[in-house]
């Protein structure tokens, strides 16, 4: 604990799932975070919790992100948490729809890194962290083809930026979990024909026997935003209880 102790952070897709997990956790850890979502009413729980300041904003939007980055000043994390699951194999996916994944599961990544590194370039140090998926170029699964397309870019994406910023203090790297139980989760378990099952069914991809949960992934990603990690860049951290191995 307090391994982020006079740190600030900025965590995207804040207001549920993951990311919330994610402020939570920084939180506890010491840092004052702003969370960032787009679904204002579901952020505003998150309103008068001491260490955080929600921003409700369109990861997709640059100009509303450069606003909030003159507002936060100079950042020492950012948690790229924003993503959505396209459901469908190639022949059920649209070229819309497989831009559309794109748009928003590499460019919120593209759009919010684009705010804040020019602010850790600035200090001279900056953890980045990006979500990615083992549904990438790390394994196929049915019906996941604009998902895992995009969660592919997202690890060609972390690479990237962490060789062209590591010699000038940057670290950038990616958490890939399998099934983590977050409301989006639910809610794909929820519209299958018989959800019980389905969510057996989701448990038992991982040998340990049961799906991720914020707290598992946060949990990693306080070690990525500290500098407990600071000899870890450009890394993909499969986070599965062993569904990849
Ligand atoms: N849940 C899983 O099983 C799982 C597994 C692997 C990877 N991931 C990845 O982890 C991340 C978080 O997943 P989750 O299941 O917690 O998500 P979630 O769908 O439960 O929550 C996503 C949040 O992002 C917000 N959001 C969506 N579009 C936005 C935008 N344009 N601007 C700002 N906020 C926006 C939503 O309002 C929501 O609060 C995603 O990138 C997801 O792909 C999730």
């Amino acid at each position: 604990m307090n391994r982020l102790q006079g740190r600030t952070a900025v965590v995207t897709a804040a207001a549920q799932g993951i990311g919330r997990g994610v402020v939570e956790r920084f939180v506890a850890e010491g840092a004052q975070v702003w969370a960032v979502d787009l679904n204002a009413d579901a952020l505003s729980e998150l309103d008068g919790v001491e260490g955080v300041t929600t921003a409700a904003c369109d990861v997709t939007d640059a100009e509303a992100l450069a606003e909030l980055a003159r507002r936060t000043g100079p950042i020492d994390a950012l948690f790229n948490g924003v993503g959505f699951v396209h459901v469908g194999a190639l022949l059920e996916t649209t070229a819309a729809e497989l831009d559309a994944s794109f748009r928003l599961n590499v460019g919120t990544a593209f759009a919010a890194t684009a705010a804040f590194l020019p602010g850790m370039l600035e200090a001279g140090s900056g953890s980045i962290i990006t979500m990615s998926s083992v549904q990438s170029s790390i394994r196929g699964f049915p019906n996941r083809l604009a998902y895992a397309t995009s969660k592919a870019a997202i690890i060609g994406f972390t690479k990237s930026v962490a060789a062209d910023y590591a010699a000038r203090g940057i670290r950038c790297n990616a958490i890939a979990p399998s099934a983590v139980d977050t409301p989006s989760m639910r809610a794909r378990i929820d519209a299958m024909p018989d959800p019980e099952r389905a969510a057996a069914d989701f448990a038992s991809r991982q040998p340990v026997g049961r799906m991720g949960t914020p707290e598992d992934i946060a949990a990693l990603a306080a070690y990525l935003a500290s500098d407990e990690s600071s000899f870890t860049t450009g890394s993909v951290v499969v986070i599965d209880g062993g569904a990849s191995s």
